[in-house]
């Protein structure tokens, strides 16, 4: 469903992603691993048009998007939950939900679709209050709420469980197992939480100083040869 080929990046003279290549399949869930810096928020903004990239290219259902704006790419059906969340602090939750439908018709735009608050209850009761009152936790489930009202045939997470208390980690996880069990949705799932990442993943990428060192099928994730590249 995305096909990544060769990708490079640069921040300045700093060489960020070397020649990245990795694929994400439909109904399956890739983990994208790697230690603090390495490139992997930095290749998830390529992959939705927030940053240039400086050569290669990007594929998703086989349309070439290596140029086409993030607007163009959320229409198309690719939805991002950024790392730290990124909730507008000041608009309440109902609005940042109906943020992420920005990308539909107005009329479509005006009611969430019930599903949402079966998979995330809590935000019912807080439609009314301002993102920025929200903990950690749900301000994440908001996050990832904001990002499927738009439907979205793909979903990049990055680092999900970051600074989340474990009882939510435990909500996010149920959520994303079951959009992977829906089968008709790519997941890419950027995490450095081994654990979590390995319950939930079909494939892994490892990503080291902005090269991909290591993949493939998740039962080769707990190899020496992949957990050498991971936080200590
Ligand atoms: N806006 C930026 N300008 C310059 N360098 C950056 C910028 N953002 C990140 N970097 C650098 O690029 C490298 C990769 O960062 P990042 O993609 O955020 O890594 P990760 O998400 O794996 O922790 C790091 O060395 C980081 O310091
Ligand atoms: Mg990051």
């Amino acid at each position: 469903m995305l096909v990544v080929q060769e990708l490079n990046q640069f921040y300045g003279g700093s060489h960020t992603l070397r020649s990245v290549s990795m694929t994400a399949e439909r109904g399956q869930c890739t983990a994208l691993l790697g230690r603090n810096g390495v490139g992997k928020t930095t290749l998830l903004k390529c992959l939705m048009g927030v940053l240039p990239v400086a050569s290669g290219s990007v594929h998703f259902e086989g349309q070439d998007i290596t140029r086409k704006s993030s607007y163009e790419r959320s229409r198309m059906g690719i939805a991002y939950v950024p790392q730290g969340r990124e909730i507008f602090a000041r608009l309440t939750v109902l609005e940042n939900l109906q943020m992420g439908m920005a990308n539909k018709p107005a009329r479509e735009a005006r009611s969430i679709r019930p599903d949402i608050y079966e998979l995330f209850p809590v935000l019912k009761d807080m439609l009314q209050r301002r993102g920025g009152d929200l903990s950690g936790g749900q301000q994440q489930q908001l996050a990832i709420a904001r990002a499927l009202v738009a439907d979205p045939r793909m979903i990049i997470f990055d680092e999900p469980t970051e600074g989340i208390q474990p009882s939510i980690i435990k909500d996010i996880e149920r959520v994303i197992a079951l959009l992977r069990s829906r089968g008709d949705i790519a997941i890419l799932l950027c995490e450095q939480y081994f654990d979590f990442a390995r319950a939930l993943a079909d494939r892994f990428v490892v990503l080291s100083r902005g090269e991909v060192v290591a993949s493939g099928s998740a039962d080769r994730m707990d190899g020496e040869d992949v957990r050498k590249h991971l936080a200590v």
